[in-house]
Formats: C-alpha cells, sequence, structure tokens
C-alpha cells in the first residue's frame, strides 16, 4: 500500500449528509479524502459534489469535490484541493479526541517498559539522622523555584475534554507549585475558538505554563509569528518545541520533512519573548543533539526518552492500514532509554537545565532521574488518565509520588535533591564491593 493511501480508522463513524437526501457515515479518513457509507443500501452509487460531514453540535464541515470508487467498491470523497485546508483542520480535531481516547483505555507504553532507571538502585542508609518532614525537595527552573521536582509534561487534551482536563491539571500545579505544560496548541492557532481550552491562567494566575508546539510548525514561513502568538494565548512563561520524528514518519496524516529546524529554532531562540523548551516525546535526545540544541540558545531540554508512551505505536492503532500497524508495531521500543538519555547529557552539559520525561510512574523513579542529573521529571500518562478520573485522583496520584520520592531520600539518607547523585548505584546496592572482596578472597 502506498502511504498517500493509507486513512485514519474511525472507531465511532462521523455522520454526512450530501445533495439530494443523500447521507450515511465516514468510516474513514485520509489527508485527501473521505470514505463513504451509505445509510440505505439503495444508494450504492453515491454521487455528490459536496458533502456536510457533522462532527457534534455546531462542528459541521462543508466539503466540495467529487466521489470516485476505490478497490472493493467503497465510495470516496475526493475533497478539492482548495478545501483541504478544512479536511486538515476536520482531521487534526479527530485526532486529538483519538489520542485520548487510545491513552485512557490502550496499553500505549514500549513494551518492556524498560527505562533505563530498573538498573539503579540507591544504597539505604539505616542512620539517616533525618525527619522526613524536613526534606527539602525543592527545585528551580528558569528561575522559578518549585516544590517538587516533578514537571506535568504538555499534553493535548482534545477538542471534547481538553477544558476539563487542563483546568484540572493546572489546579494540580497550584496545589503543588510544580510547573505545567499544555498540549499542542496549532488546533487553537489554526481556529481561535479553541484557544478557551488552554486559558487555565485565567483561574490559577500563578501557575508556571509552558506553551506547546511541533517543530512541524517550524516550517511555516510565519513561524515566528505563530510561537509568538501562542506564548501570547496564554501568557506562557516559556514555549516548548516538541520533537517526534518516528509520530510523524508514521502517522496517516503526519508531517514527513524536518529540514531546516534547528536554524529556525536558533532564530526563534533570538526573537521570542520567553525562553525556549525542546522536547521528544519518546525517543530520546542524544547527548550530541542536545550538545546542538544548546549551542543555538536552546534554555531547557526535555530528553523523552523510551520506555513511557509510544507515540509512534499509537499512531498505529489509528491506522487502517496492516501494513502501517505492523511498522508501527516495529517502532514500539525504539528510542535513547530516559535513563540513559538524561545521564548521557548530564555529562555532556555539566550546567544546562534538564528534564527527564517518558515512563516515570512513581517517586522513587523521580528520585532516580534527580540523581542521574534531571533538575525535573516529567510525568505524562499518568497525570492524563488520573484528570480523566477527578481532581481528587490527581491529587491521591500526585501524594504517591511525594512520599515516594521522600521515602528514597530518607531511605538514602539525603536531606535534598542535590546528595541524591552519591548515593546511586548500578545493580544491587554494594553489588561492587561485594565482587571485590569475593574476587580479591579467591585470588588467596
Ligand atoms: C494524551 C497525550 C497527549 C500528548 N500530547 C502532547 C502534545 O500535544 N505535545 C507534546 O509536546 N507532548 C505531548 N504528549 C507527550 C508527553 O508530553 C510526554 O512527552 C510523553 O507522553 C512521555 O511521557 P509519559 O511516558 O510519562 O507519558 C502527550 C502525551 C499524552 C499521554
Amino acid at each position: 500500500m502506498n502511504q498517500k493511501d493509507d486513512h485514519v480508522s474511525l472507531n465511532s463513524p462521523i455522520p454526512w449528509v450530501g445533495p439530494s437526501g443523500l447521507s450515511g457515515f465516514i468510516s474513514s479518513i485520509s489527508p485527501t479524502s473521505l470514505a463513504l457509507k451509505a445509510f440505505q443500501p439503495d444508494q450504492p452509487n453515491i454521487q455528490a459534489n459536496y458533502i456536510k460531514v457533522m462532527l457534534g453540535p455546531e462542528r459541521d464541515f462543508l466539503f466540495h469535490g467529487s466521489v470516485r470508487l476505490i478497490d472493493g467498491g467503497i465510495p470516496e470523497f475526493i475533497v478539492d484541493d482548495d478545501h483541504l485546508p478544512i479536511l486538515h483542520d476536520l482531521l487534526g480535531q479527530i485526532r486529538k479526541n483519538q489520542h485520548i481516547e487510545i491513552c485512557q483505555h490502550d496499553d500505549v507504553e514500549s513494551s518492556d517498559k524498560y527505562t533505563g532507571f530498573q538498573d539503579i538502585q540507591f544504597t539505604p542508609e539505616a542512620l539517616p539522622e533525618l525527619d522526613i518532614n524536613q526534606l527539602d525537595t525543592a527545585s528551580s527552573l528558569l528561575g522559578r523555584r518549585f516544590d517538587f521536582p516533578i514537571l506535568i509534561t504538555g499534553m493535548t487534551g482534545g477538542v471534547d475534554k481538553g477544558t476539563l482536563i487542563n483546568s484540572r491539571l493546572a489546579a494540580l500545579a497550584a496545589e503543588y507549585n510544580i510547573p505545567m505544560g499544555v498540549g499542542s496548541q496549532r488546533i487553537a492557532l489554526d481556529n481561535p475558538d479553541y484557544a478557551n481550552i488552554f486559558h487555565v491562567k485565567r483561574q490559577h494566575p500563578g501557575i508556571f505554563l509552558m506553551g506547546n508546539l511541533g517543530f512541524a510548525q517550524l516550517r511555516a514561513a510565519n513561524y515566528l509569528d505563530l510561537c509568538q502568538r501562542a506564548v501570547d494565548m496564554i501568557e506562557a512563561d516559556a514555549l516548548a518545541i516538541h520533537l517526534n520524528v518516528i509520530q510523524e514518519a508514521i502517522q496517516v496524516e503526519g508531517d514527513r520533512s524536518f529540514l531546516g529546524a534547528l536554524d529556525r529554532l536558533a532564530k526563534l531562540c533570538e526573537e521570542l519573548s520567553v525562553p525556549v523548551i525542546v522536547k521528544e516525546v519518546g525517543s530520546g535526545i542524544s547527548a550530541n543533539t542536545a550538545r546542538r540544541l544548546f549551542e543555538v540558545g536552546v534554555s531547557v531540554i526535555d530528553v523523552g526518552g523510551r520506555g513511557g508512551t509510544s507515540w509512534g505505536y499509537i499512531e498505529g492503532l489509528r491506522s487502517s492500514s496492516p501494513q502501517t500497524k505492523s511498522l508501527a508495531n516495529s517502532f514500539r521500543d525504539w528510542g535513547i532509554p530516559t535513563a540513559f538519555a538524561v545521564c548521557a547529557a548530564r555529562h555532556e552539559l555539566p550546567q544546562a537545565s534538564l528534564i527527564a520525561t517518558g515512563g516515570i510512574r512513581d517517586g522513587l523513579t523521580v528520585a532516580k532521574a534527580v540523581a542521574l542529573g534531571a533538575n525535573f521529571a516529567g510525568i505524562g500518562l499518568p497525570f492524563l488518565r488520573a484528570a480523566l478520573l477527578s481532581e481528587q485522583e490527581l491529587h491521591n496520584q500526585m501524594e504517591v509520588y511525594v512520599r515516594g520520592l521522600k521515602i528514597a531520600m530518607i531511605g538514602s539518607g539525603c536531606r535534598s535533591l542535590s546528595e541524591l547523585k552519591q548515593k546511586i548505584c548500578l545493580g544491587h546496592p554494594m553489588q561492587r564491593h561485594f565482587e571485590q572482596i569475593v574476587t580479591a578472597k579467591g585470588s588467596y
């Protein structure tokens, strides 16, 4: 199958109406066409020069084009070139909602959940001389001091649930004094009606908020303007640009060219009114690429490594093509494990501000990320799932992370986060020591 024939499959078919009382459902969508199913079996030869697609109340999309029969006799509505931007808007809205639904219900993480953090432990301190209520868990980023080294990483909320999800996440950020990112604001740049989804500072003006766009948006001629508009839209304190090559390359409607991104990032860092953060979403950033990013003026890097949410795999779940699904399966475990990426980036860039995201699922792993050099550990999927349930669920989840972090600190005898790095070891605590002693004895 040619990639251009790939379609996004729709689990809940979307209704359409056309001329002369024609009507039916859309069963799948490609970046240029919509596969039509007629309501009545007596409409086998659908002829229509327009169709109206109804995504929800007051969310109609009118397309001009023509019908063509594709393999198996399925009628496909080919959208006229000048209506393709409307089709992209429709696809964008469907995509965001699908991402939420898939992340909520499916197993979307790398198959073995290996982040590299499994290979390190802390050496316990049985006599810590510390009070768990007096530990210093504070960490700073971009000149702001936060109570915990935990970031609510930027996540799409979708059009239907975005406002609710973002407002719950923002309440958590305010309650715990931790930074928060929003998901891609592209949808609101294309259609200002959706800006409300991201306006969390209206309710929580004091939080530290990161805007978000993809590096695909840097290809637009007016990218500087788009990025500044994204910042102004939500009074962002920083703008995160996400890198997601594998996701885009597998996604049915993804961008395929990443030419010139670094030069444009350099210009953006010079011009934007707030600092620029660059984040991967699950493939990791190598030490070498981290250096190149810092050299062009990027202020913070989120290494976004392998082991957590796998975006290439998610795109396979959206596709109707068995070939794309099989490709997506083979890339499910692609990437630099999060622990390796953050450790290497810290080694390469001792002074840099670093975030470790990707598969961080408990407070102990937050402590390990900090010990390896992260200023913050970013958490995505678990916060999204909790936000879909309730504000209380989010609070409970955060409490478990905070307790886990504090237990790791007191258990290893660390009063502050900076002490954690002296207490990590590869493999089991004292294993190297044990091996040395036993080896030396054996040589007598
Ligand atoms: C539902 C969902 C939507 C996401 N949307 C975005 C997005 O719009 N922009 C972005 O930079 N990252 C997005 N991410 C990626 C996360 O910020 C994070 O990098 C990734 O999920 C890995 O972290 P995790 O393993 O803790 O989920 C999204 C993640 C989830 C789960």
